[in-house]
C-alpha cells in the first residue's frame, strides 16, 4: 500500500478554501465578463441574435461552464440546462440564462422548443448505467423537434472508457471499442445514438472521447488542499499504470476548433500527451503545494490501494492517442502534460490561507 503525506490544514483554513469551479472562472477569466449592466437579463434567442452563432449546452457542468464562458466572450449566444435553482441564479448573475431541466421530468417538449432555435448543441449529460442516455430515451421527440429548427452542429461528450482494456497498448480512434463495464457499454450506445440522430437530422456531428477531466477547482491539487476523501474506486485507479487525462481549457480548445471545422460523424480522442499513473500525479501535486506554501505542510497518511488483476482489466489499461485531434482540428495542447496543467492551477490559485 502506498502512503501519501498530505498537508494537514486547520478547519478555519479549509472553510476559507471551498471554491467552486465558477469561482475559478470568475478569478482567472475575469476578462471574460462584461460588466453586468452591459449584459441583457435574458439569453433567450432575440431577433437581433439571429445572425449570431448560438450554443445550447445540455448539462451545464464543469466542461459546459468553462466552454459557455469562452463562447460568451466570443460573442456567441449561450444557454443550457441545470437541475438546481441556486446554480441557475449563479449563472444568471453572469448573464447566462439556464433552463431548469431534469431528463427525468416531463418538460421535454417545452425545452426542445427552445433548443431548436439554437445553431449548435453540446450534450454533456452522462448516461446512466441502468437506462442509458436519458435524452435518447425520447429520440423520436428529439428528431421531430430538432428537424424543423436551426441546428447545424452537434457534439456529444463521451469517454475513453469505451475502449475497455487494451493491455496498456496505445489506441487511436480506429481501435475497436470493447467496453467491459456497464457504464462504458451505455456510453458507447449513447455515442451511436447521437451519431445516428445527427445523421438523420443532416447536421454536423462529432464525438469527443475525453480522458479524465481536470482543471481549476477540480484537480489533484484541490483534492489534497481540501483533504477530500478519495472514493475506493479513485484509490484503486491510483495504481493503474496509465490514466489519460485532459485539462478543461484544452477540451474547450477542441470544442472551439470543431465548431470551426465541423465534421460529419468524426470521433476524436481528447487527451493530453502524458498518460501517467494517478499516484505519480498526486506526488507531483504535493510537491507543488509544498513549494508554494511550505509553511502549511504537516503530514497525514493518504493510502492508495492496489486493484486486483481482474479489477484492473475491467477498468482497462490503455494509452490513448491524440494525433487525430491535433492533425484534423489543428489543436496545439496548452497543457500537454499533467505537470504544466497542475503548475498553472497552483500559480493561478489565490492563497487559500
Ligand atoms: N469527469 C471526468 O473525468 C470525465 C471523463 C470522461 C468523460 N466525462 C463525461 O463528459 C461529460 C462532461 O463532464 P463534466 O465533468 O463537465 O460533467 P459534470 O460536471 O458532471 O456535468 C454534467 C451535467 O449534466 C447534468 N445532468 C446529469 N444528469 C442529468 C439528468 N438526468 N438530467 C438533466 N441533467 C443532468 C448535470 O446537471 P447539474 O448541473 O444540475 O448537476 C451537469 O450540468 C459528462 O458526460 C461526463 O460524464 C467525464
Amino acid at each position: 500500500m502506498a502512503v501519501f503525506q498530505l498537508p494537514n490544514l486547520s478547519p478555519e483554513i479549509l472553510l476559507r478554501f471551498s471554491p467552486t469551479p465558477l469561482d475559478f472562472i470568475n478569478r482567472r477569466r475575469i476578462n471574460f465578463f462584461r460588466p453586468l449592466s452591459a449584459i441583457g437579463d435574458s439569453q433567450s434567442v432575440a431577433p437581433d441574435s439571429e445572425s449570431r452563432n448560438r450554443m445550447f449546452i445540455l448539462g451545464m457542468g464543469f466542461v459546459g461552464g468553462f466552454f459557455a464562458q469562452q463562447l460568451k466572450e466570443a460573442n456567441w449566444v449561450v444557454s443550457g440546462t441545470c437541475r438546481s435553482d441556486p446554480k441557475k441564479k449563479e449563472w444568471e448573475k453572469r448573464g447566462i440564462n439556464l433552463h431548469p431541466f431534469s431528463a427525468d421530468s416531463p418538460e421535454w417538449s417545452l425545452l426542445l422548443d427552445s433548443v431548436k432555435d439554437y445553431t449548435h448543441l453540446l450534450i454533456s449529460i452522462p448516461p446512466l448505467a441502468d437506462i442509458g442516455d436519458p435524452m435518447l430515451r425520447n429520440v423520436e421527440l428529439l428528431r421531430g423537434k430538432l428537424s424543423s429548427g436551426n441546428l447545424r452542429w452537434l457534439c456529444y461528450l463521451s469517454s475513453t472508457s469505451v475502449y475497455g482494456d487494451c493491455g496498456g497498448a496505445w489506441v487511436d480512434e480506429n481501435h475497436p471499442p470493447n467496453p467491459k463495464t456497464q457504464s462504458a457499454k451505455v456510453r458507447l450506445a449513447a455515442e451511436e445514438g447521437w451519431l445516428s440522430l445527427g445523421r438523420d437530422l443532416g447536421v454536423s456531428t462529432q464525438i469527443l472521447r475525453l480522458g479524465g477531466i481536470y482543471g481549476p477547482g477540480r484537480s489533484a491539487i484541490d483534492t489534497l488542499l481540501k483533504q477530500e476523501r478519495l472514493s475506493e474506486g479513485q484509490k484503486r485507479r491510483a495504481s493503474r499504470k496509465f490514466t489519460s487525462r485532459v485539462h478543461v481549457e484544452d477540451i474547450c480548445q477542441v470544442l472551439q476548433a470543431s465548431t470551426e471545422k465541423p465534421s460529419s460523424g468524426e470521433i476524436y480522442n481528447v487527451v493530453d500527451d502524458d498518460p501517467a499513473p494517478r499516484e505519480e500525479v498526486f506526488e507531483y501535486a504535493l510537491e507543488l503545494i509544498a513549494k508554494r506554501w511550505p509553511e502549511i505542510i504537516n503530514t497525514k497518511p493518504f493510502p492508495f490501494l492496489y486493484e486486483s488483476r481482474e479489477e484492473s482489466s475491467l477498468r482497462g489499461e490503455k494509452r490513448v492517442r491524440n494525433e487525430h485531434m491535433k492533425n484534423k482540428l489543428g489543436v496545439k495542447l496548452i497543457y500537454p502534460s499533467y505537470k504544466s496543467g497542475l503548475q498553472s492551477i497552483v500559480e493561478n490559485m489565490d492563497n487559500p490561507f
